[in-house]
């Protein structure tokens, strides 16, 4: 076990089903610094699940909420932040990540993104007719934003959530 020293708050971003959370708590647990996830964070002060405040209040007031709890999170202590697949959208939180953290893209490929979302009714982007074509749709949108992370990890299936904390670190 390794003496790490987090010189800012490691943000992870990827699409739903790239393991930001479970990689982000083994990797917390790991250095010995807090965990936080901002859907959680979310879903904490409106006491509601992420699915509940698209339905009720839409996804812009979400991403208001999303974006009031990056900026939050990252003025705390140094800590492994995970985020909301599309929080890296929004160019206001590319440059508070830039500015107070340090962004991994955790890159996985679309079968393996599929293999874990599929059937899971939590992720309220998926609430189509097609839900596989939706992923892909934005995935391939989303790609060339979640390129401007500064670092990139890929995630493989066959690596365990321990082996995908160890790449993130071996990437810092
Ligand atoms: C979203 C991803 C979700 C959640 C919300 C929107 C997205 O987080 O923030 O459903 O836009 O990709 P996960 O990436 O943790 O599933």
């Amino acid at each position: 076990k390794g003496h790490w020293t987090l010189g800012k708050t490691v943000v992870l971003v990827g699409m739903m089903g790239a393991g930001k959370t479970a990689v982000g708590k083994a990797l917390a647990a790991r250095i010995g610094v807090p965990f936080l996830d901002s859907d959680a964070e979310i879903e904490k002060a409106a006491n509601m699940a992420i699915s509940e405040i698209f339905q009720r209040d839409g996804e812009t007031f979400f991403r208001a909420r999303e974006t009031e709890v990056i900026d939050r999170l990252l003025d705390g202590p140094r800590a492994i932040l995970s985020t909301g697949g599309g929080a890296f959208l929004a160019e206001r939180n590319r440059d508070l990540v830039a500015r107070k953290g340090v962004s991994i893209w955790l890159d996985a490929d679309l079968p393996l993104l599929w293999s874990r979302v599929k059937g899971k009714n939590t992720r309220p982007l998926l609430r189509t007719a097609h839900p596989y074509e939706t992923l892909a749709d934005i995935y391939n949108a989303r790609v060339p934003i979640y390129e401007l992370a500064e670092i990139r990890v890929r995630a493989r299936p066959e690596y365990s959530v321990e082996a995908m904390a160890e790449q993130v670190l071996n990437a810092l």
